[in-house]
């Protein structure tokens, strides 16, 4: 049967936008930047760290794209000036990996600049499985440029494991995620135990390694599981980070990651584009829905 919260969430995205906001603002940090430096602000003083992405993907127009690497600039301008503990994560589509290759190794090539200028960093997150190939290649080659420059790899794809095995150790630097696009059977895992052990050899793989990995799932099991790898390989502590998105509750593990002393990192999405994303968030946690109806009523 249907629960309350499930329905809900369905419900939401008929809503008028305003009202629609009212759910969704748990998950973005506004739609101006100067909204979004606030967050940060108050992440940092809460002792996390973060990463900032500017909302939007597939972008169809190189003024667009350009204009999108334009306000990444200003962000790592910003983030210097307000001595902020904050890097960037950006999606290639959103700067013109879409339009064509030039266009986004234009683009990107001023971002890495940028951030190398300020000793900052970029994650290039990694989008549905049509964009894996490129994205392992512009991470490998940017990589001979500069060492402020890190990927994701999603533990659902069969392929990860190898991809990973085969890419020089030094300096590597990996986001660590289940991933979230709809892909196929024969090329991805489906049943979340396999997905999970997947996620762990990987990890393990990265930890026996000393590759800088940062873990991203708010999968209760999963984290436990994850501290008990930890116990058994000790990595360095400088050696890895765990990575929540924005809004997502994580029933008291942000706490006890800070009481073992893990860096923790917050990803922290902002923009106009606001809509499609918190849609998203709501539909993969109906829980939140009832939880926001009733602030929203209770106040
Ligand atoms: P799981 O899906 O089992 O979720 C565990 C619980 O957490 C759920 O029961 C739910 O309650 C809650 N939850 C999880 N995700 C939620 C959400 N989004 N909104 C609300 N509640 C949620 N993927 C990708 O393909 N490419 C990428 O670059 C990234 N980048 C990325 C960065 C960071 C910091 C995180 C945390 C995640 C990503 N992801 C991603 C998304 C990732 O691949 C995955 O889809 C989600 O994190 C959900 O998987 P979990 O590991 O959290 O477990």
């Amino acid at each position: 049967m249907i629960s309350f919260n499930t329905l809900i969430s369905r419900f939401i995205p008929l809503l008028p936008k305003v009202l629609a906001y009212q759910f969704a603002k748990r998950y973005v940090a506004g739609t101006s930047k100067e909204s979004a430096f606030k967050v940060i602000q108050n992440l940092n003083n809460s002792g996390y760290l973060v990463t900032l992405d500017i909302l939007g993907e597939h972008t169809e127009d190189s003024r667009m794209a350009n204009s999108i690497t334009e306000q990444y600039i200003d962000l790592y301008h910003e983030i210097n000036n307000r001595k902020l503990n904050c890097n960037i994560s950006l999606k290639p589509s959103h700067i013109g990996a879409d339009i064509n290759k030039d266009i986004f190794n234009t683009n990107l090539n001023k971002i890495i600049t940028i951030s190398d200028q300020f000793s900052n960093f970029v994650r290039v997150d990694m989008e549905s499985s049509k964009y894996t190939d490129y994205t392992i290649q512009l991470f490998e080659q940017n990589r001979l440029k500069t060492d402020n420059i890190g990927t994701v790899f999603q533990a659902y794809l069969y392929r990860t494991y190898n991809d990973i095995v085969k890419l020089d150790k030094k300096n590597l630097n990996f986001r660590l995620c289940k991933g979230i696009y709809k892909e196929n059977k024969d090329i991805s895992i489906h049943n979340p135990t396999e997905i999970n052990d997947n996620y762990l050899k990987i990890l393990r793989y990265a930890f026996e390694n000393n590759i800088y990995v940062g873990i991203a799932t708010h999968d209760t099991l999963l984290l436990s599981l994850i501290y008990k790898l930890i116990e058994e390989l000790q990595p360095l502590k400088d050696t890895f980070e765990f990575q929540v998105l924005y809004g997502v509750p994580m029933k008291g593990w942000n706490e006890k990651h800070i009481n073992n002393g893990y860096k923790i990192r917050v990803y922290v999405p902002f923009g106009d584009d606001w809509y499609k994303y918190s849609i998203r968030r709501l539909k993969e946690n109906p829980d939140i829905a009832g939880y926001v109806l009733k602030n929203l009523f209770s106040k």
